[in-house]
């Protein structure tokens, strides 16, 4: 595997920037890989190429290359990379990081089932995170209009509605074990594309110095399968076969009933992996780009103002939103857009790999290459958008104020390895968001504005900020 990811550039390759001997252009990465990226584009076309220390990886830039690779050739570019880091972590198995094959459809297919099922055993699904809404929006309410950070709240609520899915119910905002697993996780997100990961991919021996960032992210992932690993075995207990209440039951029936059969990709180790994967991918990307909405509604209150505007006319102050609502509010629509657009959650995707020898714009990639997917250059695309460093929720609407979908716009990127929630996060953030808009006017306190500037990682976050959410009058 190694000799797959540590390839030296074959003729055709795709040029890039000169390399630094042994280190290549780590170093560059440093401050915002995606701008460093985008930049650079611009120098060595969309298409282009990096040494991360003696293994290269293709960087694809705007949303045509994009297109052309993940959509036109998506069998190719469906894999991830063999990286140290990834191998080390989940061993290439369970679903987000699983190689590309019979162990990633099955594990892809159980939790898509999953999200499906368990989210409409009882009620539908948008009810049950309508209940959460209103823990979450009591939960505001108790700060009574006075200053507080959002971030443990928003992740709180958020992270209910997988657990929902993966363990039946729902914890309590004071489970502070849950949260610390969560916390240490989140942390892992930012450590995983920090330099010490990627110096821990072109050199694994740094596993064995006592120091380093990378430590940290594996003391961290100890902890985080430990604590599932418990908490899985207590919510198996009590199991009926064929009677699954939730995505662990599902999965380890299908385990059991895999027993004997070799080539089986259900395992308690890959059980643990793709729970961690399901909580870590829904909870970190949706309650980011609702900490990054709360910030944008009180960073520019006259949009803010025409969010009321709509939730008033649509919903007046005392009926609940619903999914059936969502055409009648192409403005709160086009806002959550915008913020997916604007703020790039997620900027350079999840690292994809090639399956097979490839021929893209005249350029050889060989099979195993790594590839990133420079997914903010698509948000930010000239080609496609006009201002793109302007915040501007009207792109997204017609001259009549009608929604209009833009095809530039892949937050939850493309391709057979799109995001499998990109329905569940939709409808997460449209009630969340509406459900507090209904009931609050969210300002910075007097003499305050929050840097703008995000936090880097595997996603984008807001730095901490202090908002202050006032009951409306209506
Ligand atoms: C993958 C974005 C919410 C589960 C991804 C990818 C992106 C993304 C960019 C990478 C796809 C690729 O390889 O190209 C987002 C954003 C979200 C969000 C912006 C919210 C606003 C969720 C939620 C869940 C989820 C709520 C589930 C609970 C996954 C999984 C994958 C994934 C399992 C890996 C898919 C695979 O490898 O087959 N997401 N996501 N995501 N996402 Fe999301």
């Amino acid at each position: 595997i190694r000799q797959l990811v540590k390839q030296r550039r074959p003729r055709g390759f795709p040029p890039g920037p000169s390399p630094i001997p042994v280190i290549g252009n780590i170093m560059s990465l440093a401050t915002e890989p995606h701008v460093f990226m985008k930049k650079q584009s611009e120098i060595h076309g969309q298409i282009f190429s990096l040494d991360l220390g003696g293994y290269s990886a293709v960087v694809l830039n705007g949303y045509d290359a994009i297109r052309e690779c993940l959509y036109h050739q998506g069998d190719v570019f469906s894999d991830r990379p063999s990286l140290p880091l990834f191998m080390k972590m989940t061993k290439m198995g369970g679903l987000l990081n699983a190689k590309f094959g019979n162990g990633w459809i099955e594990h892809r297919q159980l939790a898509s089932n999953s999200f499906r099922y368990f989210g409409s055993f009882q009620k539908p699904l948008d009810q049950k995170i309508l209940e959460e809404c209103m823990f979450f929006v009591d939960a505001i309410d108790e700060h009574k209009g006075k200053p507080f950070n959002p971030k443990h709240l928003v992740t709180n609520a958020v992270s209910n509605i997988t657990n929902l899915i993966i363990f039946g119910e729902r914890f309590t905002y004071d489970n502070c074990d849950f949260q610390h697993m969560i916390e240490i996780f989140s942390e892992n997100v930012e450590l995983a594309v920090s330099g010490w990961a990627f110096l821990y991919n072109a050199f694994p021996w740094i596993e064995y110095l006592p120091f380093g960032k990378h430590q940290k992210l594996f003391r961290n992932a100890a902890k985080v399968y430990n604590f599932l690993e418990q908490i899985i075995r207590r919510f198996s207990e009590g199991r009926v076969c064929n009677f699954p209440r939730h995505y662990i039951d599902d999965y380890l029936n299908k385990l059991d009933k895999s027993a004997g059969n070799l080539g089986t990709p259900y395992s308690r180790e890959n059980l643990i992996y793709s729970v961690g994967e399901l909580i870590i991918a829904g909870t970190e990307t949706t309650t980011n780009t609702l900490r990054w909405a709360m910030l944008y509604m009180a960073l520019y209150p006259n949009i803010q103002e025409k969010v009321h505007m709509e939730l008033d006319s649509v919903l007046g102050s005392e009926k609940s939103p619903s999914l059936a609502d969502k055409k009648r509010m192409p403005y709160v629509e086009a806002v959550l857009h915008e913020v997916l657009r604007f703020c790039n959650i997620v900027p350079l995707g999840i690292f994809r790999a090639t399956t097979q020898d490839t021929l893209v714009s005249g350029y050889n990639i060989p099979k195993g290459t790594m590839v990133i997917t420079n997914l903010y250059s698509v948000h930010f695309d000239e080609k496609y958008w006009c201002d793109p460093g302007t915040f501007s929720p009207h792109r997204f609407l017609d001259s009549n104020g009608n929604f209009v979908r833009r095809e530039a716009f892949l937050p939850f990127s493309l391709g057979k390895r799109h995001c499998l929630g990109e329905h569940l996060a939709r409808m997460e953030m449209f009630l969340f968001f509406t459900t507090m808009l209904q009931r609050f006017h969210l300002q910075f306190p007097p003499g305050t504005v929050p840097s703008l500037t995000p936090k880097l990682g595997m996603t984008l976050q807001p730095l901490p900020y202090s908002i202050c959410a006032v009951r409306r009058q209506q």
